[in-house]
């Protein structure tokens, strides 16, 4: 049997990082699933294709390539139809269309089966916003990690500023607002907390805190 740790939640809240940072010290092959959806909209923005045309993203995506690939040192690739798109998927504009598209069924379908294999045949680290409730109901942990808009905006404008990307805090905070909704709202597998999930608000917690919570929370179940 594979034990599996889902990490759902909402945008910014520090999934990746922690998710990384928790495969590696457990061994655990880690599989964002938000860049599978960002590959997918990467594709259809490529194509100047507008998220509303649910009709034709719908016909088009179940003809798509996505595949996750790791590299020597264990990173993740995104490979697009055999293109690796790691390097064009993190941006806003990305982000945003991978919210909207993420809302059409016929994506999420073309999505589902391929990271329930990936559970099924390695004990993995899944994030995302339904991997809980959905993807892996009968995950070995589920944990809902969180943080105030507030806080996941600062953190996102001192990563640009880092950057040296010009940015304005309201801004970025009125753009998580708007994907939360977005991603809360939407018909098929909303982002919600599993009701068996653990809830973490990072809020006020460093990122070695919450690594800490989610390993002691695994080693509970075993
Ligand atoms: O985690 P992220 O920002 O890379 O995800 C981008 C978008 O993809 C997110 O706003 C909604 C969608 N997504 C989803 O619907 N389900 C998932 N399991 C992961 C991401």
């Amino acid at each position: 049997m594979n034990y599996s740790i889902a990490i759902d939640g909402p945008a910014g809240a520090g999934k990746s990082t922690i998710a990384k940072a928790i495969a590696k010290e457990m061994g655990f092959l880690y599989v964002d699933t938000g860049a599978m959806y960002r590959a997918i909209a990467l594709y259809f923005l490529r194509k100047g294709v507008d998220a509303s045309d649910t009709e034709y993203i719908a016909k088009e995506c179940s003809g798509l390539r996505v595949r996750l690939d790791y590299d020597e040192e264990g990173r993740q690739q995104v490979l697009l139809n055999d293109e690796n798109v790691t390097p064009y998927i993190r941006t806003e504009e990305v982000g945003k269309m991978a919210s909207r598209t993420a809302a059409i069924p016929a994506v999420r379908a073309a999505l589902l089966d391929l990271q329930r294999d990936m559970a099924a045949t390695s004990n993995v680290l899944m994030d995302g916003r339904d991997i809980g409730t959905n993807v892996l109901p009968n995950a070995s942990l589920k944990i809902y990690l969180t943080a105030s808009s507030l806080v996941r905006a600062r953190r996102r404008y001192e990563e640009l500023k880092e950057k040296g990307v010009s940015c304005e805090l309201a801004q970025i905070e009125r753009d998580i607002v708007d994907r939360d909704r977005q991603d809360m709202s939407r018909e098929i597998a909303p982002l919600r907390q599993a009701e068996d999930a653990v809830l973490v608000d990072s809020s006020d917690m460093s990122i070695e805190e919450v690594v800490s919570t989610v390993i002691a929370e695994f080693n509970k179940i075993l």
